[in-house]
């Protein structure tokens, strides 16, 4: 699978954004290990705390439907009505639920600022001494 085919996907995505509050439109595009895409997008709400990150949007997706494991994730992100201009980075949140499913030194997490320029991350850079279920079960990293 190519970064731009998930890049494309992940604008794709973005045109479902449900943003009448923020008006910040993010879409993303998950690559399963199985070379499955899947799409999401985020989804407000008028109380706010219930919105939903387009991140987390594709990865319970996925989940819902069986998928567990992961590769890759491109993200794209831009005011409503204009064309992307910045990288969105995925929140905090966002990041820990990947560290829930995937590989923090494999997992790539694609930052795109439009369908030809993106940048490449490991989970590992985004989150780094992240918790998992490892920590649990006291097999965490030696600090
Ligand atoms: N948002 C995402 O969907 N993903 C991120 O990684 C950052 C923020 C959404 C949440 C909210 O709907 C809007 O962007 C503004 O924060």
């Amino acid at each position: 699978m190519n970064e731009k085919k998930l890049v494309d996907a992940a604008i794709l995505a973005r045109e479902m954004a449900y943003t009448p509050y923020s008006g910040f439109q993010v879409g993303a595009a998950l690559l399963t290990e199985s070379g499955k895409i899947v799409l999401g997008c985020n989804i407000e709400n008028a109380t706010y705390t219930p919105t939903n990150c387009a991140e987390r949007t594709a990865f319970f997706k996925a989940v819902s439907e069986g998928e567990r494991k992961f590769t890759a994730i491109a993200i794209v992100g831009g005011k409503a009505g204009e064309s992307i201009r910045e990288y969105c980075p995925p929140c905090g949140v966002c990041r820990q639920v990947m560290m829930e499913f995937c590989d923090p030194e494999s997992f790539r997490v694609i930052l795109a600022k439009s369908p030809e320029e993106w940048k490449i991350y490991t989970l590992r850079d985004l989150l780094p001494l992240g918790f998992s279920s490892a920590n649990l079960d006291g097999k965490g990293e030696s600090l």
